[in-house]
């Protein structure tokens, strides 16, 4: 661990003791994590923190998360959403999909995701026939050299003033590397590359240090 990541650390630890309140729900999401030995590659809690204020901000009624892993954040955003707000998540896995299902009851939440289990490029058709769509709010966060196929359908699944935001699209400055031969560094380059190019959306990216190390997001709103 380098001498920056032991301040990001110690910082998000002095912000979060203040304005996170622990909460057993959320610990035991990712206790169960560990235990099905499914990676940690939940959101910090201010981060969850921040998807949760920026669903608020924006009332957001329906989520689409390309993603679930452990459920971390789908109960981060329930729990942001007002009693008529649904989370639809997609998982490819079905262990996740099992343990998060049972950390999103567990926290209360199971009337409001919907834990849809394939791959989500197989499932993000699905929705669009069955009249999901559209969704206020579009969380990209699965297997990042799909994410220009993610954008794709995030796109034809949202409104005029739906949210786009996308995890993981700095990967500890490598994003600027244009020789990497690393496919999710790939992905995150061609999928910001085509956001700029989407006359639909106006964008900007977050960086972002802490207990995560360096990442950062994309967030981005549909315009007609
Ligand atoms: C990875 C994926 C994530 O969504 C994340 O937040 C951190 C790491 C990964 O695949 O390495
Ligand atoms: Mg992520």
């Amino acid at each position: 661990m380098n001498n920056d990541q032991a301040i990001w650390t110690s910082v998000d630890a002095y912000f979060n003791n203040l304005l996170i309140a622990s909460d057993h729900a959320l610990d035991a999401a990712l206790t169960d994590c560990v235990e099905a030995d499914i990676p940690l590659h939940n959101l910090a809690a201010n981060q969850g923190q921040l998807i949760a204020l920026l669903i608020r901000m924006h009332q957001s009624k329906t989520v689409l998360e390309i993603g679930t892993q452990a459920g971390y954040s789908a109960i981060w955003i329930a729990r942001a959403l007002s009693d008529e707000g649904r989370v639809v998540s997609l998982e490819i896995d079905p262990k996740r999909a099992e343990v998060a299902r049972n950390s999103i009851k567990r926290a209360g939440l199971a009337d409001k995701v919907e834990i849809i289990t394939g791959a989500a490029a197989d499932t993000l058709p699905l929705l669009a026939a069955e009249g999901y769509a559209p969704f206020d709010f579009i969380f990209i966060d699965a297997d990042k050299p799909s994410n220009p196929i993610y954008l794709e359908w995030a796109l034809k699944l949202s409104r005029p003033g739906s949210i786009i935001f996308a995890d993981n699209v700095v990967r500890n400055g490598a994003v600027t590397d244009f020789n990497s031969d690393d496919p999710n560094v790939q992905g995150v380059q061609l999928f910001t590359e085509l956001v700029a190019k989407e006359p639909r959306l106006s964008a900007t990216t977050i960086q972002t240090v802490g207990e995560k190390g360096y990442d950062g997001f994309l967030l981005a709103i549909v315009q007609a």
